[in-house]
């Protein structure tokens, strides 16, 4: 979380690297600050609460500097205000530096510098590496030798990016366990801990490595090991456009994410189709070298993972087991080289994700990542990727990322199964079609929704709730999971989410007349179940809403309320039964007010633990 950006050349920084924070805000939003040097002097600016504040506040000064960097903030070490915002600078103000990431062993450097005179002014880990650079100055003939002596010391997770008035034209990064982007322009140059801050003026980007830094001038980058040697680094052209980053003319990031989703899961499947059919290897990957999966994941990704267990298992036949990765790293997981670990993960940047691959590598597994970020760091550490075409995802909730790792782990399981002839050519074919059709059934829904509102009205109906229980079975449990992450995580209503089966154990003493029960209620070899689990909860009293398909009369004269989806083959029923629910739980926010794209206290990339 955090997010850092550092421009340049010959343009203002104070502007470029401002726009830059904006659009990584989905990063963390507690506080944002910027340092520029304007005339010999390091001038730094910092407000509590969004980019907003701190833009109006820069917006009334009129400083022009060619370079800058700046920081939007998500807390762990000191309250989010003014003094604990980035970025921070030294005791001399001669060095100001940005940070993402958790310095771990900040409190022995804060001692030992603390007893070498430097002043602290604020609570945070940060401020630690700024006054060690100060420090290690003292004995270093440059200031990037300072630099590189700082940054061997420390412990834990960091992107860095420092401006200093003893080298004026230069930015200094530095790189462990936390994203950060080189961005290459004409005459200016970039940093960033996500490419969509600069977008606007490069797509051609130098991922850095853990154990890299590197100098940023208006003329040229260098990359450097920690032993201070030279290397040669990739350049890679990042295939978005600036528009995918862009509202669009939607109120919010989240709705304009909702109705991207044809198009997401349609490009998801043409660009994996070269592997599917033979075309080009899924590198690293050979389909009968293991005998079980693993898959790890965080928040809707893991949602996604449970659902694709439903895949792995009946049509592929591979046993297959789902950890939220958080949990998988500390437990002692039985791994070995007939292993193949799954980390799905929309950033490619989250902490605990990260760590699991790194458990799971170590003990021998073959990891695979589905991903929709090129050149993250799940990707670089796998042995193959999958990559997911959602295109930026912006809104702190996700929506088609999920989809499209539904649509890219469906494939996935069908190459197992051709590959495995666990099912038939025919039988392979046949779902490669149903897949093809989802796109257009989320596309019908969407339209429909947009003649009608029938989701919306329904979300006028509940807003006020303070509980909702999301119930669905089978393949379709996950998905009450999923809805109800959603409703909690941007209208902060209580919502849970179970096996419509479990109920009866537990949630059924919730169920009053208050209490809107959001049941996934489609097509499929539990559709009876389901039903009979309606009826227990309007026996209660309890609001259905159901989630259902058009002819399916029993569900309609039961609810209350009907979302109707296209009809679809149950396994992949999830991708359209997912939308309503998308759409029902950014209605309420929505109703209720409230930041949709960026709900209190979350960030999209989770990069520390
Ligand atoms: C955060 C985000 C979620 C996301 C989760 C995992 O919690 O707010 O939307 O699902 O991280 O992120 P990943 O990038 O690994 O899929």
């Amino acid at each position: 979380m955090c997010g850092i950006v550092g421009y340049v050349g010959k343009d203002n920084a104070k502007d470029i690297v401002v726009d830059g924070l904006k659009r990584l805000e989905y990063r963390g939003y507690d506080s944002a600050g910027i340092a520029l040097i304007v005339d010999e002097k390091i001038c730094v600016y910092k407000k509590q609460g969004k980019i907003r504040n701190l833009e109006i506040e820069l917006h009334k000064l009129p400083i022009f500097s060619n370079l800058g960097i700046g920081h939007t903030r998500w807390a762990t070490h000191g309250k989010p205000d003014d003094v604990n915002a980035h970025p921070h600078v030294d005791c001399a103000e001669k060095i100001a530096l940005v940070h993402n990431g958790i310095i771990e062993n900040y409190s022995e450097l804060r001692r030992e510098l603390q007893g070498k005179g430097h002043k602290f002014t604020s609570q945070t880990d940060t401020e630690v590496v700024v006054h060690l650079i100060e420090e290690e100055l003292k004995n270093s003939s440059t200031f990037f030798e300072a630099f590189l002596k700082a940054v061997r010391r420390l412990h834990g997770s960091y992107a860095l990016a420092v401006i200093t008035l003893y080298q004026p034209d230069t930015i200094f990064v530095a790189r462990k366990d936390s994203p950060l982007v080189i961005g290459l322009g004409e005459g200016e140059n970039f940093v960033a801990s996500d490419v969509p801050a600069f977008l606007s003026y490069t797509n051609r980007v130098i991922f850095l490595d853990d154990f890299e830094v590197a100098t940023v001038k208006s003329d040229g980058v260098s990359v450097f090991n920690y032993d201070g040697e030279r290397i040669e680094k990739r350049v890679t052209v990042i295939p978005w456009s600036l528009s995918q980053a862009e509202k669009a003319g939607y109120k919010h990031f989240m709705l304009k994410e909702i109705y991207e989703q044809p198009r997401a899961i349609a490009d998801t499947i043409s660009g994996n189709l070269n592997w599917f059919h033979g075309e080009t290897e899924l590198k690293g990957i050979s389909p009968d070298s293991f005998n079980r999966i693993q898959i790890v994941a965080c928040g809707t990704s893991y949602h996604a993972g449970l659902i694709t267990k439903f895949y792995f298992e009946n049509l592929a036949g591979i046993p297959t087991e789902v950890d939220y990765a958080s949990e998988y790293r500390y437990r002692e997981p039985i791994v070995d080289g007939k292993t193949l670990v799954i980390s799905i993960t929309q950033s490619g940047e989250t902490a605990d994700t990260l760590a699991a691959m790194r458990l799971a590598k170590s003990r021998g597994a073959k990891l695979l990542t589905v991903c929709n970020v090129i050149g993250s760091t799940a990707t670089r550490e796998a042995d193959a990727v999958v990559y997911t075409y959602a295109g930026p995802e912006i809104s702190v909730a996700s929506t088609k990322a999920f989809t499209t790792q539904l649509t890219a782990l469906f494939l996935f399981a069908l190459w197992l199964s051709r590959s495995r002839k666990t099912l038939s050519e025919e039988r392979v074919e046949r779902y490669l079609k149903e897949l093809l059709e989802v796109s257009s059934k989320v596309e019908t829904l969407l339209k429909l929704e947009k003649e009608k509102a029938t989701i919306k009205n329904t979300a006028l109906e509940f807003y006020r709730s303070k509980d909702a229980l999301y119930l669905g079975r089978n393949v379709n449990y996950p998905i009450a999971l999923e809805g109800a992450l959603k409703l909690k995580e941007i209208s902060y209503i209580h919502a849970e989410g179970y096996p419509a089966g479990e109920m009866k154990h537990g949630p059924i003493a919730l169920i009053d007349e208050n209490v809107p029960v959001i049941v996934v209620a489609t097509k499929g070899k539990v559709l009876d179940k389901v039903i009979s689990n309606i009826e227990e909860v309007k026996a209660r009293k309890g609001r259905v809403i159901a989630v259902t398909n058009p002819d399916v009369k029993k569900v309609k004269e039961l609810a209350e309320y009907t979302l109707e989806v296209p009809e679809a083959d149950e396994y992949l029923s999830p991708l359209v039964n997912i939308v309503p629910l998308q759409l029902f739980a950014y209605y309420i926010a929505d109703f209720l007010g409230y930041d949709v794209d960026q709900p209190r206290n979350l960030a999209k990339s989770v990069t520390v633990e």
